[in-house]
């Protein structure tokens, strides 16, 4: 089955799916993007991804290109022609095309959407995170605004890349405190000895991940006990679970930093029981 992309009001085969080489998007990054889990053909956590996307925009003065229920309709058909049922749905826009000026284009400038979809394995996915993942930590040299969902992502291109090359699947930023702010596409999370979850609150210093919102939720649910604070590399090193959340792994277990294994090495037991309980939490529609 041959894919499809919606490019600018328009659903073409992805093989031809192109923007123009004076989109703002391709010369500056100016731009910001969602990725949508697709379940069992059905989006989930939309209204929480859609609100988001409004605060991206907004954050940096581009246009809502069109009412957001619009664009609902427009990430369900892409998920529907290219019959995803396990997957993501991947939404983009930028402040559109223009002759290349550093400054805003001329107003009335019309934003540019891009939407893709795609099918993820998900055998392949749970077996992955019944082994775990392996990540490393490198240092945070991200702009303060990485709240935004901003397509400009080249530190994670480096920071994914040197994972890659150390044989890890993530890598985490370390700040100058020697704490650890989010994973280059995930948020960070660890379980203390004492059985605590620790993420860092959302700051401008990290994205608030929609996973990690309704993780919170899950968290509160099940009674377990909850800080929401920065924690070191150290204290990761030396705790008893430790995992990562993003739209694309829900909650994938950490089995190693930088080498060293966390606890004995295996997934812990409430990271598993997290991954198997977020969907329940989640808005699915
Ligand atoms: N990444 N932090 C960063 C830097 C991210 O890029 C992401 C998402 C998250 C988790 O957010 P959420 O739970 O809303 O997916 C945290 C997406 C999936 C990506 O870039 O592919």
């Amino acid at each position: 089955m041959s894919r499809i992309a919606y490019v600018n009001g328009r659903y073409v085969p992805h093989r031809d799916a192109a923007v123009h080489v004076e989109d703002r998007g391709y010369q500056f990054a100016d731009g910001v993007y969602e990725v949508c889990e697709v379940r069992g053909g059905r989006l989930v956590d939309e209204r929480r991804h859609m609100e988001r996307l409004r605060r991206s925009l907004a954050e940096l003065r581009i246009a809502e290109p069109m009412p957001l229920n619009a664009l609902g309709v427009i990430l369900r058909e892409t998920v529907q022609r290219n019959r995803v049922r396990d997957g993501i749905v991947y939404l983009q826009a930028t402040r559109g095309v223009a002759p290349r000026d550093h400054g805003f284009p001329p107003a009335g400038t019309r934003p540019s959407v891009v939407v893709t979809a795609r099918n993820h394995d998900r055998a392949r996915n749970e077996k992955t995170a019944a082994e775990g993942i392996p990540v490393i930590t490198v240092p945070e040299n991200r702009w303060p605004r990485v709240d935004i969902k901003s397509v400009s992502l080249l530190p994670n291109v480096l920071a994914k890349q040197a994972a890659r090359e150390a044989g890890a699947k993530e890598a985490w930023f370390v700040d100058r405190d020697g704490t650890i702010t989010e994973g280059a596409s995930t948020n960070a999370w660890i379980v203390t000895s004492a059985g605590t979850v620790v993420t860092r609150p959302t700051t401008s210093a990290i994205l608030r991940g929609i996973t990690l919102t309704v993780l919170l939720d899950v968290l509160a649910a099940h009674g377990l006990k909850l800080e929401e604070r920065p924690f070191t590399v150290e204290e990761a090193y030396a705790a008893r679970e430790a995992f990562i959340t993003s739209a694309s792994q829900i909650v994938m277990p950490v089995v190693s930093i930088d080498g060293r294994p966390v606890a004995n090495g295996a997934p812990g037991l409430l990271s598993a029981a997290l991954r198997r309980d977020f969907h329940a939490h989640a808005e699915i529609d």
